[in-house]
């Protein structure tokens, strides 16, 4: 098993995607723990990328609770009614928010969040948890991130017994 992410941050965005798949999946590959699997999967994506928040959210109690994740404190438990993460799992679709201040809704964790994208993991027609990424600057996520991301979802959703 690897034991630390190695990515060049002079890298372009989809060149450390590339590299970082593949770490990401032998990571995960082989443990069947959900949360142990998330938590290492917030820490990689966190490192390599440099995203200002990355965490998960866990469909639980008829909503969505907070799960592991790096970077800032954030909202503990989130109603499937508001915010981006709840827009995402009535949708069961990715969502890309260019600036959080124009999207209806939108839940301040933190001020400095400017720009997010949430997808759902889905299994058996479910959403079973999402994943969002917040970044301080506008507009900072595209259909690059939204490719490889939900890539990283499938590993997860994959291990799952
Ligand atoms: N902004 C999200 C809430 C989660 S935090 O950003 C970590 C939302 O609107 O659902």
């Amino acid at each position: 098993m690897a034991h630390s992410i190695a990515i060049d941050s002079k890298l372009s965005k989809k060149e450390k995607y590339l590299n970082l798949l593949p770490q990401i999946q032998a990571l995960v590959t082989g443990e069947t723990d959900l949360i142990a699997n998330l938590a290492n999967t917030a820490a990689a994506l966190y490192e390599a990328m440099g995203f200002f928040w990355v965490g998960f959210y866990q469909v639980k109690e008829n909503q969505l609770v907070l799960a592991p994740f790096q970077g800032p404190v954030a909202c503990t438990r989130i109603p499937f009614t508001k915010g981006v993460c709840g827009a995402t799992y009535r949708r069961k679709e990715t969502i890309i928010v260019e600036d959080v201040n124009k999207f209806e809704g939108h839940i301040a964790c933190s001020s400095a969040t400017l720009s997010e994208i949430v997808l759902p993991a889905i299994k058996n027609g479910e959403v079973i948890f999402v994943l969002d990424v917040d970044s301080d600057k506008l507009n900072d996520f595209d259909e690059i991130d939204k490719k490889y991301l939900e890539e990283v979802i499938q590993y997860l959703v994959n291990q799952i017994q």
